[in-house]
Parts: C-alpha cells; sequence; structure tokens
C-alpha cells in the first residue's frame, strides 16, 4: 500500500459521499411541560444550542464535517494532525513558518516530567482501564504544572499546546506498560502521528502507516457539541482549569456511547467469529433490543464520512492481514445488513467508530488502546472550542425540571 494508493481511496470515498444525499430528518417532537411556564425538553439535550462556534460543523443531513470551513476528506488527504490542530486553535492554516514554530512547540512538550513515570508505575495506572489511566495522568501533569490555575487565555493557550503534544505521549506510555515494558523516550525525529505508533508498537512506522495514523488523529480531532466536548467545556465555563476541564472529557469519551464504542465494535467482531454468522448475531441483537456499537449517530441521519474512509483503507490492511481480512469480511457483512435494515427506517448508518478499530488493530495496537488514541486527537477540538468559549465565557448552568413532590413532610426516623 502506498501513500497514492491512499489519497486515490480518499478521494474515490470523497466523490460517493457527494453523490450520497438523504432526506431531511426532522427531530422527535419535544415533551412539553408546564413548569413553571410552558417548556418543552427534549431528552439527551437533543437539538439543544450551546454556544456559537467557527470550528467546525457536522452536516448531519448530507454526511459532512468541516473544520474552519476545510472538508474532512481534503483534511485526510492533504494535511497532518499537526497542522490540523493549528488550524482547530487558531482558526487558518499556517504558513510553512508559523508550522515550523507549532511543530518545535509540540515536539518541545513531547517529553514528559520525570515525576510522571513515578505515577506512571502505579499497580492501578497498570491494570486499570486506560482511559483511566490516562485521566489519573493527565490529572498528574497539572498537579506539577506550578502555573495550572492560572487561568488567563494566554496560559490557557499555552496548557492547550503542552497538552496536545503529551497526552500522546501518555497514551505511548500507558501501551507499553499494559505489555510490561518499560517506558520509552518519544523520538523527536518523528512527526506526531509517526511517534505515537512508534511509542504504542515499538516499531518505527512507514510512511503508509504514518498516513493512516495521521489520518485517524484528523479524522477524530474535532465533531462539533458531542458529549465529551460539552463536558469539558462545561466545567471549563466555572473558570475551571484546562488541565481539569481536559480531565473532564476524557472521563466522558470513555464511555461505549460514545468514544468507547471503537473498543466494544471489535470485542463484537471477535464475537461473531465469521461472516456466515452476522446475520444471526444482529438478530439476536435485535431481540435483545442491544445497541449495535458503531452503528447509529445523534447528529448523523447519513452515512459518516469519517466511516466513509475507514471502510476502504481497512480493505487495504486487510489485503496483507489474515485476521484484518476476517474482521473486515465481518464488519462489512454488518454494514450492509444494519444499512439494509436499519437505514432507510431510522437512519442508522456506520459510524466513525465501526472501521476505525480495525485500522489500529491492524498497526499491532491493543483493543482496550483505541479509546485512548480517540482522546489523543480529540484533545485538539477540546482545547480549541475551551479557549473560543473563554473568550466571552459564561458558565454553563441549565436547569431541569423538577417533578418530585413539593410538599413532603418531615416524620422522625423511629416513626417512619
Ligand atoms: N443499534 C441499534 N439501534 C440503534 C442504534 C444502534 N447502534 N443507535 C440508535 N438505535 C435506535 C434506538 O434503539 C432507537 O430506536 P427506537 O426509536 O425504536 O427506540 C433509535 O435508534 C434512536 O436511538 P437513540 O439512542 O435515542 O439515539 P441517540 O441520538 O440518543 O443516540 C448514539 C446516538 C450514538 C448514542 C446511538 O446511536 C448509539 O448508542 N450507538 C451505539 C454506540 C456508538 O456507536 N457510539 C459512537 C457514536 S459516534 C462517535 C462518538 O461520538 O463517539
Amino acid at each position: 500500500m502506498s501513500v497514492n494508493e491512499i489519497n486515490d481511496k480518499i478521494r474515490e470515498a470523497a466523490k460517493v459521499a457527494a453523490q450520497y444525499h438523504t432526506d431531511n430528518v426532522g427531530a422527535p417532537a419535544a415533551t412539553r411541560l408546564e413548569w413553571p411556564v410552558a417548556v418543552s425538553v427534549n431528552k439527551g439535550l437533543e437539538g439543544a444550542i450551546a454556544c456559537e462556534t467557527k470550528i467546525g460543523y457536522v452536516d448531519g443531513v448530507n454526511g459532512r464535517l468541516v473544520y474552519r470551513g476545510h472538508d474532512s476528506f481534503e483534511l485526510s488527504e492533504h494535511s497532518n494532525f499537526e497542522e490540523t490542530s493549528y488550524l482547530l486553535l487558531y482558526g487558518k492554516m499556517p504558513n510553512a513558518a508559523e508550522y515550523k514554530a507549532f511543530d518545535e512547540k509540540l515536539k518541545g512538550y513531547r517529553k514528559l516530567p520525570h515525576e510522571i513515570y513515578d505515577a506512571l508505575k502505579l499497580g492501578a495506572v497498570k491494570t486499570a482501564h486506560p482511559m483511566t489511566s490516562l485521566y489519573i495522568t493527565t490529572g498528574m501533569l497539572g498537579a506539577l504544572d506550578q502555573k495550572s490555575e492560572d487561568v488567563s487565555w494566554q496560559n490557557q493557550e499555552e496548557i492547550a499546546i503542552r497538552l496536545i503534544s503529551r497526552i500522546s505521549t501518555l497514551v505511548g506510555e500507558i501501551a507499553r506498560l499494559r505489555k510490561g515494558l518499560e517506558p520509552v523516550e518519544p523520538d523527536l525525529s518523528l512527526g506526531h502521528a509517526a511517534n505515537l505508533v512508534y511509542m504504542m508498537t515499538g516499531s518505527k512506522p512507514d510512511e503508509a502507516t504514518t498516513k493512516l495514523m495521521d489520518i485517524a488523529l484528523i479524522l477524530h480531532a474535532d465533531h462539533g457539541m458531542n458529549a465529551s466536548t460539552f463536558t469539558a467545556m462545561v466545567a471549563n465555563s466555572s473558570l475551571s482549569d484546562m488541565y481539569s476541564s481536559v480531565v473532564a472529557g476524557i472521563t466522558s469519551l470513555k464511555g461505549s456511547l460514545h468514544g468507547g464504542a471503537n473498543e466494544k465494535v471489535l470485542y463484537d467482531l471477535e464475537e461473531i467469529g465469521t461472516p456466515d454468522k452476522a446475520e444471526e448475531w444482529f438478530k439476536k441483537a435485535r431481540e435483545e433490543k442491544r445497541k449495535v456499537m458503531g452503528f447509529g449517530h445523534r447528529v448523523y441521519k447519513a452515512y459518516d464520512p469519517r466511516a466513509r474512509i475507514f471502510g476502504p483503507l481497512v480493505e487495504f490492511m486487510a489485503r496483507r492481514n489474515p485476521e484484518i481480512n476476517n474482521l473486515y469480511s465481518i464488519a462489512k457483512k454488518l454494514d450492509a445488513i444494519i444499512c439494509e435494515q436499519f437505514g432507510k427506517e431510522k437512519k442508522i448508518f456506520p459510524n466513525v467508530d465501526f472501521y476505525s478499530g480495525l485500522i489500529y488493530r491492524g498497526m499491532g495496537i491493543e483493543t482496550a488502546m483505541f479509546t485512548p488514541i480517540f482522546a489523543a486527537s480529540r484533545i485538539s477540538g477540546w482545547t480549541a472550542r475551551i479557549l473560543e468559549y473563554l473568550k466571552e465565557n459564561r458558565l454553563f448552568r441549565p436547569r431541569a425540571v423538577y417533578t418530585g413532590e413539593t410538599k413532603a413532610e418531615y416524620i422522625p426516623i423511629d416513626k417512619r
């Protein structure tokens, strides 16, 4: 597989996505309640508008993802994680000098403070779910930063760049510790994506593998007002510090309805075992009313453009790797079955998490590390949106409709 072939696939995926169009689907009717005035409540804040932004847009009807006006297909073909992070943070593509300065800054922050290795050696950090290990050690980074409590915009911006660099290093070290390996220094001669693969797998990736990791980091970097971005922004809106807000983002991303789905998809594919069992497996999941991981989306009512890119790229990997070949055949079968049965009726299609894990598995990465890779990318979106909102910060403070009792009487414990 060559980089040219990868780019050909991205262009083909962009063409397929451009042909696709779906009818607008209305949100379910809001529940109307009389409290204390007439209000509308949509479960899960569906359709609620939290703020204005210039960072990124998810066109859920037509299956498009845009960062600062740039289409995700175009960025996947031409950009890398460093450039995309700059774009998200600063609203424009860097020129050569700006790119060099930003890249040097990221590299300058790549090594971890030596004290963090004491935290990484803790038994619980080695054995816990790696997302738990990630938020513990991210919190430690904050504890070790004497200036973490300075919530001025300039200081939070500097911390943002530090975290964009260091979350990847933490992910690399956690991956090694889980395999019983000693920590390794990040390689400053490598770009961001290549260094992440190097730290996680122990070997320097070839050009195509680096490109695939860059695509994965680009495509996960931002995605509208998703649960973890909103969580991070809510935490920061109280003027908490950037480290704490990013820890909040990581905790939200961990769940299987959000970033945690990529890990669960792999377990499901392994459980299915062979393509001929996919139909029966899905029938059972339907009967049990189980959600199929890697399918459906609150905003996309069309095929997720990120899945459009990942699917054909997994096909490349499948050609040279029999294990991926089998898992990919199962995935394709499940994709076809669910699009056929749920696509028209419920607008349920594969999302980003359905194929991404197969890309990482093809790189030899442990399944439990898939969601931490998501975090190593989404850190750019979290920090960009926190910094954008911080410029004109206002505390997030919605209300809930109280449906409980209002005149309960206190009865002494011995009389209850
Ligand atoms: N499998 C089966 N049915 C589904 C699925 C699914 N994956 N997703 C939605 N549905 C059905 C659901 O059962 C419901 O049906 P009905 O109206 O008959 O009760 C209907 O579609 C609406 O579902 P919902 O749960 O109210 O939709 P939502 O907007 O709250 O959920 C979602 C969005 C992503 C949480 C959901 O689609 C889901 O749980 N998917 C599986 C987990 C997953 O893949 N998450 C990753 C999301 S994309 C990456 C990211 O943001 O992290």
